[in-house]
């Protein structure tokens, strides 16, 4: 599974970018509103740090207005991915960016009747919003797995790109059904490395080590 990071804050994406930790980027309005950045300045700097795709979004509601920013968007770099949201507008500019071979992701992404629609539309990567349904007593995880099996059923190649993942579990759950990406806030990419018994492992050897009264340097 390829991992993505969802935010637009260059130092979190450095820092796990040099450590080979992640293979894209996403962004969406909120995160751009959370940097105080500009969204081209951001999204440029982004690109030319990481190689893989950067998500950027539009804003407009009519499909119009979506392929214009689009296109615009995609003049930043090579790299860039249009986001559009799950709409039929949004379908309508996913057709026409993509047959011009622009990357498309399709985002909010909820059913997965609308994820089957994404592919139709010829999306790169769909986004289902995991902890947006967990947090309405849905299963998040259950939607990955449906739109897996579809996909999976007649050979789209859309890339399943987990979305709104709000935990460490979440990231090997989505691991484990199969989903293509998982894009996560730097917070839950860093804390997939804890667990409590390697904490209490670490103070026992340390402990015992002190006791040798060695030094290895
Ligand atoms: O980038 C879209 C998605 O990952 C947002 O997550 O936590 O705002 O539901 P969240």
């Amino acid at each position: 599974m390829k991992f993505f990071v969802d935010t637009a804050d260059i130092d979190a994406i450095r820092e796990l970018h040099e450590l080979g930790m992640i293979d894209g980027v996403t962004t969406n309005p909120s995160l751009i509103m959370k940097s105080g950045r500009d969204i081209k300045e951001v999204t440029k700097e982004i690109c030319d740090l990481v190689d893989g795709p950067v998500s950027a979004e539009t804003v407009a509601l009519d499909s119009e207005g979506m392929i214009a920013e689009g296109r615009e968007l995609a003049k930043i770099a090579d790299n860039i991915t249009i986001k559009v949201p799950l709409t039929w507008d949004g379908l309508k500019a996913c057709k026409v960016l993509t047959d011009e071979g622009r990357m498309v992701n399709v985002t909010l992404c909820f059913s997965a009747n609308q994820a089957l629609l994404a592919a139709k539309a010829g999306a790169t990567f769909i986004s289902p919003f995991i902890g947006r349904l967990d947090d309405l007593n849905l299963d998040g995880l259950d939607l990955i797995s449906d739109i897996r099996q579809i996909y999976d059923n007649y050979g789209f190649e859309t890339n399943i790109l987990a979305a709104s993942i709000r935990s460490a579990n979440h990231m090997s759950d989505c691991a484990k059904i199969g989903a293509d990406v998982a894009t996560a806030p730097p917070a839950v990419i860093h804390a997939m490395a804890n667990h409590v018994l390697t904490d209490k492992g670490l103070d026992a050897f340390l402990s015992d080590w002190k006791k040798t009264g060695q030094k290895i340097l």
